[in-house]
């Protein structure tokens, strides 16, 4: 048995934030944001506007999608670095809002969280634990962004996608192969500074920029091949390329490396910036919806964050 993908959905919230704002606020300018990043805007969940509205309002895109309906989910998770509260897990509002059932639980994997999320699910359906799965990325990372830090503010905004994967026995389509890897001794290159257990805080992102983009190229590209080999699968015959959008130069860095044609990767890192968790399945349902990634398409997908964190999953569509 493996697991076959029935419908994606995404959500943004509708508060566009401009680099010509941020140039107002802090010591930058739209020149070096779009010269260093791509980054043009991104979105920004209003006060009172949670990380679990967004992750609702994308899984019933999904849902609607798949044609099916939320009581027939018996599995949740959801990748966030930003939940609703502490606890419970964000994913246990989310089943409740939507009528599902089964187990639901939050995965922090950072950046990575939907790669890891995916592959998550993808083993409780292949040992049948369960049927219908809703694996989402959601964050609102604005919430936890030092705004008067311009070296991580420019970076992120906030937003959620969905994906349903059903329990199947077509081995031809869906969860081809997946690739996961954390290691820890670089906690230190991308971190929050806060945290219930060691500062009684929630804490703002941390990061040492260029330290992370090399580990980015290096990583992403030998988990894209991981993932490949382990299908069988030539990374010419993928059709899509999906990645974090953390940064265009390293969407062009790894694409570059590995010799991919930059038209088959999909970027929205200059209307979205980096939505962590979110940001991979967002990017899937921007190409799905505009007619770019149709059914049986090979599809790569593939994060890097804080962990550090980093995997690639290869589907069949
Ligand atoms: O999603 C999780 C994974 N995250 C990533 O993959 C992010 C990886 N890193 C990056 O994307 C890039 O490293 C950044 C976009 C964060 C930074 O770009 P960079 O080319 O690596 O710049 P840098 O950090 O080496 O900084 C270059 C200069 C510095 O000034 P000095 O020291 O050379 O005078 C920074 O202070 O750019 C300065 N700088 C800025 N200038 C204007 C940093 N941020 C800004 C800014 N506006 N917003």
């Amino acid at each position: 048995m493996g697991s076959v993908v029935l419908g994606v959905g995404a959500h943004l919230p509708a508060r566009v934030l401009t680099n010509a704002e941020l140039s107002e606020r802090v010591d930058t300018s739209d020149a070096w944001i779009v010269e260093r990043t791509g980054i043009r805007q991104r979105h920004i969940a209003s006060d009172g506007e949670k990380t679990s509205d967004l992750a609702i309002a994308a899984s019933r895109r999904a849902l609607e999608a798949a044609g099916l309906s939320g009581a027939d989910v018996d599995l949740i998770i959801v990748a966030t670095t930003t939940p609703d509260l502490t606890f419970p897990a964000t994913a246990a509002r989310i089943q409740a809002a939507l009528g599902a059932s089964g187990a639901a639980f939050d995965l922090q994997a950072v950046c990575s969280g939907f790669i890891f999320a995916l592959a998550t699910a993808d083993n409780f359906l292949e040992r049948g634990q369960a049927n219908t799965a809703l694996v989402i990325g959601a964050e609102t990372f604005s919430r936890i962004i030092d705004w008067s830090d311009r070296s991580t503010c420019v970076l992120f905004g906030d937003g959620a996608g969905a994906l349903v994967l059903r329990r199947g026995d077509d081995r031809g389509r869906g969860v081809l192969s997946t690739f996961l890897r954390t290691d820890g001794r670089m906690h230190d290159l991308l971190y929050v500074d806060g945290g219930p257990s060691q500062t009684r805080s929630v804490g703002h992102v941390r990061m040492v920029g260029n330290a992370v983009f090399r580990q980015a190229i290096e990583h992403i590209s030998g988990a894209m091949l991981e993932a490949c080999a382990r299908a069988d699968v030539p990374i010419d015959s993928v059709d899509w390329f999906v990645p974090h959008q953390a940064n265009q130069r390293i969407l062009d860095g790894v694409a570059r490396k590995l010799g991919i044609p930059g038209d088959k990767v999909i970027s929205t890192v200059a209307l979205h910036g980096n939505t962590s968790a979110a940001s991979v399945p967002l990017a899937l349902d921007v190409g799905i919806r505009d007619g770019r990634i149709k059914p049986g398409d090979l599809v790569l997908l593939e994060a890097l964050g804080g962990g550090l964190t980093w995997g690639a999953a290869l589907l069949r569509l």
